[in-house]
Formats: structure tokens, sequence, C-alpha cells
């Protein structure tokens, strides 16, 4: 079979099976009203929790530090690369997490990847909560550690597999919060089964971070600070409203990161003014609650409006209490048509499919903002409650009434 064909068969596997995702291209700033060709769009999918991806404050701490320092930063962190935005992003993060170092990456992604690599060899075992997002479960198949996956937020279950590890270190990581999902990880006792097996617990708070609590996310709010045998890796995309990622800990952890992680290693630092524009918003972050008050208060309204207006869509949602709220629906082709619905309607919500999550969990992954005001909110859930959004999700009622 030549390239083409070999290549052609799993495309039209893919579209056959409802899989094939296609790009949209904004014409816009990343806001809570967004332009696709000439078109506005209320945008619930993103996932700039705090609104601040078109901040002021954010801009001109990019333009004044790309005015002094320039755009690229040239060379890895151990050749030249590391300037003075990225050492004081780290010093604002260990301060503002109480960690007593942090470790700038250059995204989530590849602080995962590095985190099982440099911390576990060949006789070690990972493990993972089966829920947990694609770049934690990648950390763990790309390292040389055996990859054990714990059924979701079951602790008991992860004690179970770490009591048959009689060799070797473990470590424990998880989502604090579960990106396709919005629930919390039961962070205290997941603390509790590491501290007896010593395992390393990594928490990933890529949607806690800025989000959760005082803004530290969901490991503070668990009291489980990034101290001990606790890491904390933390995105700068998404609340933050910039780019890169961090990873909170002790100073041995992260020195250990900096001197074996391949991925922090081999790779060109962050841009300067990309550092300093993340310094900006963890100052908001960690100074002001505005932001984090308003997320909440949207979260309410929409949660609130939903069950007045729309009951049976509202009895839908999955149990969360962040800004992910994801609508359960099952079936892929209802999730496409509502959310082609609402697209008609001036409304973004993208259908969430396998092999995100598990087939017959297709949802509608709403994402609310601080940026949302209560009027598009009201415009949403106007569609959702429709005539029309009823005809569509009829399909689903009657295949998945165990979820009502
Ligand atoms: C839970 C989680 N971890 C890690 C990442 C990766 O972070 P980044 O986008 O900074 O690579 C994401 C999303 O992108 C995520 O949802």
């Amino acid at each position: 079979m030549s390239w083409q064909e070999h290549l052609q068969k799993q495309h039209v596997d893919r579209a056959n099976a409802n899989h094939w995702r296609t790009r949209l291209t904004l014409d816009s700033a990343q806001t809570a009203v967004v332009t696709i060709d000439g078109q506005q769009y209320d945008n619930f999918c993103s996932n700039d929790y705090l609104g601040l991806a078109n901040d002021p404050r954010l801009i001109a701490a990019a333009q004044t530090a790309a005015g002094e320092l320039g755009v690229g930063s040239g060379a890895s962190h151990l050749i030249c690369g590391h300037q003075t935005p990225h050492q004081q992003l780290e010093l604002a993060l260990a301060s503002f997490m109480d960690a007593e170092q942090a470790l700038v990456f250059p995204c989530g992604y590849m602080a995962n990847l590095s985190i099982p690599q440099a911390f576990l060899g060949r006789d070690d075992c990972v493990l993972q909560d089966k829920l947990n997002h694609a770049s934690l479960i990648d950390a763990g198949r790309a390292c040389d550690a055996k990859l054990k996956r714990y059924a979701h937020n079951d602790p008991d279950a992860a004690q179970g597999m770490l009591e048959k590890q009689t060799s070797g270190r473990t470590m424990i990581m998880t989502d604090g919060v579960f990106s396709m999902d919005g629930d919390v990880a039961p962070l205290s006792a997941l603390k509790r089964i590491a501290d007896q097996h010593d395992s390393l617990l990594v928490i990933d708070e890529a949607h806690g971070f800025g989000v959760i609590g005082d803004g530290r996310g969901s490991a503070a709010q668990a009291g489980v600070p990034p101290a001990g045998n606790v890491l904390l890796m933390g995105t700068l995309g998404k609340a933050a409203g910039s780019f890169g990622a961090f990873v909170a800990g002790d100073a041995v952890l992260i020195e250990h990161l900096i001197q074996f992680g391949r991925t922090y290693t081999y790779t060109t630092a962050l841009p300067p003014h990309v550092a300093a524009t993340s310094l900006a918003a963890v100052d908001i972050i960690a100074q002001q609650t505005s932001l984090r008050d308003k997320l909440n208060d949207n979260l309410r309204h929409f949660k609130t409006r939903l069950s007045e207006h729309a009951p049976k869509l509202a009895a839908r949602l999955m149990p969360s209490a962040t800004p992910i709220q994801p609508l359960l629906v099952g079936d892929e082709q209802t999730a496409l048509a509502a959310s082609g619905l609402l697209r008609e309607q001036g409304i973004l919500v993208l259908a969430i499919r396998p092999p995100t999550v598990p087939a017959g969990s297709s949802r509608l992954r709403f994402t609310i903002t601080a940026a949302h005001e209560h009027s598009h909110i009201n415009r949403l859930v106007d569609v959702l409650a429709s005539e029309a959004m009823e005809s569509v999700m009829a399909p689903s009622f009657v295949s998945n009434t165990s979820h009502q």
C-alpha cells in the first residue's frame, strides 16, 4: 500500500466515525465575542478564564519588554536564553505559589513530558488517573517507567496499585481540575497515599491556576502545597492569558528538572516578552480578586439561568463547580448537531468527541469566563432552551435516559 493509500484509509475511517476535526480561524482577538469569516460569535469555548488574553496591562507589558529585549530568546535556558523576565517570572511564581522554587517551561505539554522522564527509570512506575489530559498520558508513555492507569478519581484504586508495586520508585500524576469534565481530583486523599508509599505526587493545575480558590488552584484549596513530595504544574496560556507553563516545588526537585528534564534542556526559551506578559498576569492573579469574582458570578448565573429555562439540559450538566461546564450529550452526531445549531445562532461551543473523551460521552463543553457579561450567558441559555435545540437533542434523551 502506498503512503497515499495508507493515509487515505485512516482519513476515511476517521471521517466515517465523525472524528474528523477542522480548525477555525479567528479574525479577532481572543475575547468574549470573536469574529470568524466576518461573522461575530459569543465565545464559550476559550480557556482564557479571566479574560486576560486581551487585557491592556498584559499588552503593555509585552510591548515594553519587546521594545527593550526584542522578540526572540535566541537559545535554550542552559545556553544563553534565560533572560531577566524568565528569572523574575520564576521568582514571582514561587512566591505566589508558596514554593521554594519554580521553573518556567515553553508550554504545559512540554513541562508534563519532562516530569516522569526526569524522575523515573526502568524499574519505576507512574500511576495516572484514567481521565488525565493527553499530555500527562503521553508523558507516562514516553518515559522509561511503567505506566498504570487507575479509575477516575478513585484513590483506593491508586492505593491498590501502589501496594502491588514492591520495588522501584513511584509517581502519581493527576489533573487538578479535569480538562474535559471540570471536576476536581481528590487531592488530599492522593497526597496521603503518596506519603504512605513514598511516591511523588504531580498535580496538573492547567485549569486550576488563576481560577480556583485564591488563584493558586485546586491543590492550594485542598491544602496540598507544592512542597515535599508534591510537584505542581501550572500553565500560563489559559487563565493567565499568555503562554508557557511552570513547575513549582522544593528546590531539590526543581534543580533535578533543570539538570535532567529533556524538554527543558533541549528547547529554545520562551521569548522574553512572553515571559514579561506572564509576569504581568501573575501579578494580577496574585493581587486582584475582581476577575475571579466576576468569573464566579458568571458561573452562578449560567447554572441558575439554565436550571430555570432549560431544566432538562441543566440536569445533563456534568458535576462541576469550575468554569468548565460540560453538558453530556452521548452520541457524536447529536453533539455535532447541537454545536451546529448554536453556531447558526452566533454562539461558539465545540462538540467534544472521541478520541478526546470516551465513546458515548460526547459533550458540549461550555467554558464560562470573566470576559462574559450576563447578556452573553442569557443569549446562550435562550438558544439552549429553544424548541429547535429540543428537537436536536431529542435522540440523546431517548438513548441516554440514565443521564437525566
Ligand atoms: C490538563 C492540561 N494539562 C496540560 C495542558 C497543556 O498545556 P499547554 O497548552 O500549555 O501545552 C492542557 C491544555 O492544553 C491541559 O488541559
